[in-house]
């Protein structure tokens, strides 16, 4: 059977990684998260003081800095130069500039190339905001997965709730509201639905629903599992 290349993008919140990393699980193939690498990129930056203001030397750190994606019963590990930074790339103080130093040129053109090189063997999926658009144009798949904002607000809400962090819901769409536009209007490969995208909006729809879909469209393109 052919290995398919399964390009997921979207906005922040839509339930891409969950939804992509069964996809990848029950596929049997290698899950990819590139906003793990755009994060892992922004903690560097963040470690040596370094804002968007230093685009050049952010740029660089990308381009050299050797980012791994792994996996340790069962869960993604994201390595930088060997140090594992899975927890600390989802702080708040990355989260909140990721979006930033990912419109950076240099940054991009070094993401592009490792992420080309990961999905060089087919076996697949591969989530973000450029996948489809730029990263792998011609993936045998390409899903646009979406939801309300107000549900993605929710959704994440309620994830920082059972982790027992009380945040504020309007905040977090504020939040999300923000990190959208970045994702949306920037000049270099903006989040964007492509024609040949299958749209899935998740809004009123169970995780389980959204994977089925995708395996169902999967199923056709390859012809049968
Ligand atoms: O999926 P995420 O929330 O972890 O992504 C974090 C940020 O990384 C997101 O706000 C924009 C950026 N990103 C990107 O520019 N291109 C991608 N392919 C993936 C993520």
């Amino acid at each position: 059977m052919k290995k398919l290349v399964i390009a997921i993008d979207g906005p922040a919140g839509a339930g891409k990684s969950t939804v992509a990393q069964i996809v990848a699980r029950k596929m049997g193939y290698v899950y990819i998260d590139t906003g793990a690498m755009y994060r892992a990129v922004t903690w560097l930056a963040l470690r040596q003081n370094l804002t968007v203001k230093d685009a050049a030397a952010v740029g660089d750190l990308a381009a050299g800095a050797v980012i791994e994606l792994t996996y340790a019963a069962g869960k993604l590990v994201v390595l930088v130069n060997g140090e594992d930074v899975t927890g600390p790339i989802r702080t708040p103080e990355v989260t909140g500039l990721v979006a930033e130093i990912s419109q950076i040129l240099p940054v991009r053109e070094a993401m592009l190339v490792l992420q080309r090189n990961m999905a060089a063997k087919g076996g697949v999926v591969m989530d973000g905001r450029d996948i489809a658009s730029r990263v792998l144009p011609n993936a045998d798949v390409k899903v646009f997965l979406t939801a309300s904002i107000e549900e993605r607000a929710r959704r994440r809400w309620k994830e920082l709730l059972d982790k027992g962090y009380t945040v504020d819901l309007e905040e977090l769409k504020r939040e999300i509201a923000d990190r959208d536009r970045k994702d949306y209007e920037r000049e270099y490969a903006p989040l964007i639905q492509t024609e040949d995208a299958v749209l899935v909006d998740t809004t009123a729809m169970s995780i389980e629903a959204a994977v089925d879909e995708i395996l169902k469209i999967c199923e056709e393109k390859s012809g049968g599992i």
